[in-house]
């Protein structure tokens, strides 16, 4: 009896989507057998490994996490052919990523493929409770179990170490002022003819959408990015930052999470940035660099706010 428990709930399971709604993760759970649904976790992963995008390393990391919501997500690692290493998108920062971007406001647990690497260790410590938040590493085999985060990052350097208390982490609330916000510069926005005025104005809405929900407590540099593709789909990513900086997330990368989580397979043809005036911390450059790679022929729209605050 006990036996048979096993076996079903470690079956692989098939994924639809990169969020699954707490009703279908009960279903789930209870069709596969396992007796709750932090236990069907680990047999989501081998579904989210085949949903990679990792040309360079063919190396595939697939992940999926609790949320407090009863929902779950999906992350898989983004590698993009052409750039430095460094614009890769790691799987668990895929999964906080579409978690946030979901409005998630918590991570109860996570399972995924391969051990957590450092770089994703000290992300995950953005999120409130991290050291709280239980992993399962699928390599293990049968009898991987859920551990703490602070068994795998005993004496982490995080948040508290440059924020104050009641500042949001991510997964909380966060509505950025970003008080007026001019057109884009140079005043292309409104210098392309036909349908593309309609699609720049929603890339504006949706990567200034996007700014206000950013997690940018250490630059105070709120950004967002949104992409559109040839069929007038627009996908937006919020920036996310780490305390120990180079493990942030780029609004960019943010975007292109977005844009795979949401089954996205067009080419990009234009793309909006909105950030901070004279912001100490700009996207604009990478931002540059990423279409220049991977959309050579898109165009790019930057909204420069200001805070109201700012006079
Ligand atoms: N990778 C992850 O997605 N998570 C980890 O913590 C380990 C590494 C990805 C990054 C890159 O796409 C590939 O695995 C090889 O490092
Ligand atoms: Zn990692």
């Amino acid at each position: 009896m006990g036996e048979e428990k096993v076996t079903k709930s470690t079956a692989e399971i098939s994924l639809s989507g990169f969020v699954i709604e707490p009703e279908d993760a009960e279903r789930m759970a209870r069709e596969s057998g396992a007796a709750t649904v932090e236990d069907l976790l680990p047999s989501l992963v081998p579904a989210a490994m085949r949903l990679v995008r990792a040309p360079i390393s063919r190396f595939p990391v697939g992940a999926v996490g609790l949320g407090f919501s009863g929902r779950i997500y999906v992350g898989v690692n983004l590698e993009f052919e052409g750039l430095p290493l460094n614009h890769s998108v790691h799987a668990e920062q895929f999964l906080i990523s579409n978690a946030a971007a979901a409005g998630e406001a918590g991570m109860r647990c996570i399972a995924v493929s391969s051990v957590p690497c450092g770089h994703c260790r000290q992300f995950l410590q953005e999120v409130r409770g991290a050291p709280e938040i239980r992993i399962l590493v699928t390599a293990d085999g049968p009898n991987a179990a859920f551990r703490t985060i602070s068994s795998l990052l005993p004496r982490p350097f995080g948040p508290p170490d440059l924020l104050h208390k009641g500042v949001p982490l991510l997964l909380e609330i966060h509505d950025n002022d970003l008080g007026a916000i001019p057109e884009a510069n140079g005043g292309d926005a409104t210098c392309n003819g036909g349908g593309a005025v309609g699609i720049d104005r929603r890339l504006r809405t949706a990567a200034e959408a996007a700014a206000r929900a950013a997690h940018a407590p250490y630059s105070a540099c709120a950004a967002g990015f949104a992409v559109g593709d040839g069929k007038g789909r627009v996908y937006a990513g919020s920036y996310a930052e780490s305390a120990a900086y180079n493990p942030s997330l780029s609004p960019v990368q943010a975007a292109m999470v977005a844009m795979v989580a949401a089954g996205g397979e067009e080419e990009v043809v234009a793309a909006a940035l909105v950030e901070k005036d004279k912001a100490v911390v700009s996207h604009e450059s990478t931002a540059r660099i990423f279409l220049a790679a991977v959309a050579p022929g898109a165009h790019l729209s930057v909204y420069r706010y200001r805070p109201s605050d700012v006079v």
